[in-house]
């Protein structure tokens, strides 16, 4: 059957909205409520295995690497295992230590991307084990891998990744629950966190059904010809990620920032022409990131604040250009559903813009030469 973007302007709308349906895909099958874990057949890993490993590796290219940084999040947070992520287009160019009690996670949407297969190639020629996060059965990648997690989006036609970076997310909430529970993660808080995974599909509808108040604010962030997306910790990848999908589809200069490094540079160009899209979940750092909200707000900086319900504004709350509130899951897992209204702020942006969406300039879905 042909995929078609059917009644939809483009793709990437047609897969923003297939979002839900593709969430529930990824997690079928593989949640294990009554033990309150992930329960991930494919990567040919067994508890004993699974407790061996002492650091974890996270490998992929823009979109993909971003999301790696969310799930290196997720996997030191519940299994309390070192992990981080790097972009795989660096990392065989700096003479990586490839260790035996390492495990490496090649993340890809197509499964084609060269920079990706040539680290998971050089990790397993210096003796190493690699899984893949990939959509594509049978891709490069998936038949390089020693074992992995399909993520099941089905097709993605749009350059601008939703729907597989979606579900790269969600397999990385599994696999830190799984690694979590083989260590000392308790039953109580897998049940915790398998529940929450069970909840978000049902939660990007709710953050999709907002998509008409979203369009009016990305109408106001296209006329910007610069804009900064901040966030702190967990929030610091899910502004990369708005960042990323912004400057790809509408071509505007969008820096991501650590919220808490914008006084020590980036304060310097705060000013009414240079509206920033802050992150700021109701977590530890709340207070913390109202108060760099107000820096921005002293020197005439447009806020646009995807938050929380229960997240008070205070004085900010009359003149933020936007507030948007998307629904609480645990607070491990509320990366994903602060990404949706970045993902549609981009996407109304172009539109107003009059880009090709799907096809942005310059760029390609899979990047298959070096
Ligand atoms: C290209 C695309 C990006 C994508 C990256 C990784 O650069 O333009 O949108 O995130 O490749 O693609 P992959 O298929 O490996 O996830």
């Amino acid at each position: 059957e042909a995929y078609d973007a059917g009644e939809h302007d483009s793709f990437m709308h047609k897969e923003l909205l297939e979002q839900p349906a593709c969430a529930e895909a990824v997690l079928r099958g593989r949640l294990d409520e009554r033990f309150g874990t992930g329960h991930l057949g494919g990567l040919n890993l067994d508890a004993r295995e699974l407790r061996a490993i002492r650091r974890v590796k996270i490998l992929g290219c823009g979109s993909a690497y971003y999301v790696g940084q969310m799930g290196a999040s997720l996997i030191e947070e519940l299994a309390r295992i070192p992990a981080d992520a790097e972009a795989a287009s660096e990392f065989r160019y700096r003479n990586p230590i490839v260790e035996p009690d390492t495990l490496y996670v090649a993340v890809s949407q197509s499964g084609e991307t060269i920079d990706t297969l040539l680290a998971v190639q050089e990790i397993q020629r210096k003796g190493g084990r690699v899984i893949g996060l990939v959509n594509v059965v049978g891709s490069a990648i998936a038949r390089q891998v020693d074992g992995g997690i399909y993520l099941h989006s089905g097709p993605e036609v749009a350059v601008a990744s939703t729907k597989a970076l979606t579900n790269m997310f969600l397999a990385f909430g599994m696999l830190a629950v799984q690694l979590g529970r083989v260590r000392d993660l308790s039953i109580a808080d897998g049940k915790r966190l398998i529940a929450g995974l069970t909840r978000i599909p049902e939660q990007i509808d709710q953050v999709l059904a907002t998509e008409a108040d979203l369009a009016l604010v990305a109408k106001r962030l296209a006329e910007a010809e610069s804009l900064f997306f901040i966030g702190r910790v967990r929030g610091f990848p899910v502004a990369r990620e708005g960042a990323q999908k912004f400057k790809e589809i509408t071509y505007r200069h969008a820096e991501a920032y650590q919220t808490s490094e914008l006084k020590h540079g980036p304060l310097a160009l705060i000013s009414p022409e240079v509206p920033t899209v802050a992150i700021v979940p109701d977590d530890e750092l709340v207070e913390r990131n109202v108060a760099a909200l107000h820096e921005i707000a002293a020197r005439g900086g447009p806020l646009v604040v995807i938050t929380h319900e229960s997240v008070d504004l205070g004085d900010l709350e009359g003149i933020v250009a936007g507030r948007i509130d998307v629904p609480r899951n645990e607070r491990e897992l509320d990366p994903i559903l602060l990404t949706i209204p970045l993902q549609v702020l981009a996407y109304h942006a172009a539109l107003e813009l009059g880009h090709d969406i799907d096809k942005p300039r310059n760029l390609a879905k899979s990047v298959t030469v070096e």
